[in-house]
């Protein structure tokens, strides 16, 4: 255990409700060591100083991907970001990933993204024939697929989203990919004509920026390469 204690300061970006023009920032002092993740602060915060701070957590262990924000300027999962990963500073900034609308606080709303997923048909199981095995050659993509904690910050990082609201931007595309790559599914050609022409796949930029947010390191640059790849090759 780091023995290395000091006062930093937390701010952190609030918004009272869907309306951006109800933002304001809150700081707090707080005794803190490199061994505290920011959601420690963040409950600490809360426990101790404004019980009304919103911000999701479920798992705590970054499997459930609900603590996403932006942290000094790039997107985190809060309960896998040490102090110490930030290089123990003296302040901490935290704001909620930008390019979503904000409900309250650090909380995102993602009802605009399942709006896009329904239309996909991106809503429920791929596993039409569960008796049939994904093919060998599709396991690596699949994996990286499945890999994918739906967290936003790779949504977030994707400058094409800004912009345009219907491009389903990284996270819808990798969870395109768990279908598309899939062999059990039944749709794939009609999911590949759909990212070839819904507001499509080919307004992806290549910008990296998707890789770089992902807390869980998936290619997805690489893997949309390769759904680019089934739609210019179809089996
Ligand atoms: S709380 Fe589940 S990923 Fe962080």
């Amino acid at each position: 255990m780091n023995k290395e204690k000091k006062e930093i300061t937390v701010k952190i970006k609030r918004q009272k409700n869907k309306n951006p023009e109800t933002s304001y920032w809150t700081a707090y002092d707080l005794m803190a060591t490199p061994d505290d993740r920011v959601l420690d602060l963040l409950e600490k915060i809360r426990h101790t100083r404004d019980d009304t701070l919103a911000f999701r957590s479920n798992c705590g262990h970054g499997i459930c991907g609900s603590d996403a924000m932006n942290i000094n300027g790039n997107n985190r999962l809060a309960c896998r970001t040490l102090l110490a990963d930030l290089g123990f500073p003296d302040r901490v900034i935290i704001q909620p990933l930008g390019g979503f609308t904000v409900k309250k606080d650090l909380v995102i709303r993602e009802a605009e993204l399942e709006d896009i997923a329904g239309e996909l048909e991106l809503n429920f199981s791929p596993a039409d024939n569960r008796k049939k095995e994904p093919a060998e050659e599709n396991y690596n993509n699949l994996n990286e697929a499945i890999n994918c904690i739906e967290c936003g910050s790779c949504q977030s990082a994707c400058p094409v989203t800004w912009e345009e609201k219907r491009f389903p931007g990284p996270q819808l595309l990798t969870r395109a990919g768990r279908y598309i790559f899939d062999d059990r599914d039944s749709r794939t050609q009609k999911r590949l004509h759909q990212l070839d022409s819904y507001c499509s796949l080919w307004n992806c930029q290549t910008i990296y920026n998707c890789v770089e947010a992902c807390p869980r390191e998936i290619n997805i640059t690489a893997l949309l390469s390769e759904l680019k790849n089934k739609i210019l090759k179809p089996d």
